[in-house]
């Protein structure tokens, strides 16, 4: 299992991730950040070339996959602002409190191990003024669908790195201290319990 997730693993999930339904997502809400940023779970920088280099000063990208940065490294170095690559976990965000003005994640949620802790440290490092820009997968709307999900998950949890197919995106933000300044959701082109996809920006609760 350890070779199988140091190589094959990234390779799998970086093919997933690049996949055009997928990068499409990218392209409607990442343009959006603005100032200092805080990517959480970067992994191989997929979304580094939709950031407007106009409004973004520097990107913090955070990710404990040392196999996903290695792959981060050559996109971070292709754009035109700064980035900071750090080898470590959401649950614990090693920047000050109310310090950046964007937190982007997405299709990351879904892998956190402890999401509620890491959504708490999001909230704590933005500033009152900043956003959170998410789009990530997870429980799908119809019933059929979302029984497939939850009977699927414990086996998909261990072949897909953490992944959980069936959590509930919009509540985890809003129980993290987040309310929801837009929220849009489709299934996108792709396999129906991985492809219902929630998208959209929030805000602090108390800002
Ligand atoms: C499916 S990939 C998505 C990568 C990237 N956000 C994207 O959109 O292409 C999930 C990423 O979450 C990262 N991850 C897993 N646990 C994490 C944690 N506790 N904190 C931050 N990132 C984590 C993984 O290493 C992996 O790079």
């Amino acid at each position: 299992m350890r070779l199988y997730n140091k190589h094959i693993l990234p390779n799998l999930v970086h093919f997933a991730c690049s996949l055009k339904s997928v990068m499409r997502q990218r392209e409607k809400i990442v343009p959006l950040a603005r100032g200092r940023v805080l990517e959480v779970g970067l992994g191989t920088g997929l979304n580094l070339p939709f950031y407007d280099a106009s409004k973004v000063n520097k990107v913090w990208g955070l990710d404990p996959s040392s196999e996903m940065l290695d792959r981060a490294k050559e996109r971070a170095r292709a754009v035109n602002f700064e980035v900071e690559l750090i080898g470590l976990s959401g649950e614990d965000i090693p920047l000050e409190t109310s310090s950046v003005d964007t937190v982007v994640v997405t299709y990351t949620l879904c892998s956190i191990i402890d999401a509620d802790q890491a959504m708490k440290e999001m909230a704590r490092v933005l500033k009152p003024s900043g956003e959170l820009i998410f789009c990530e997968h997870g429980a799908a709307p119809d019933a059929g669908v979302r029984r497939l999900q939850d009977c699927i998950n414990p086996i998909w949890k261990r072949v897909g790195g953490g992944c959980h197919l069936n959590r509930d995106i919009p509540e985890l933000i809003e129980r993290g201290g987040f309310k929801l300044k837009s929220l849009n959701a489709m299934y996108i082109t792709g396999w129906r319990p991985a492809s219902f996809n929630y998208w959209g920006t929030a805000e602090l609760t108390i800002s």
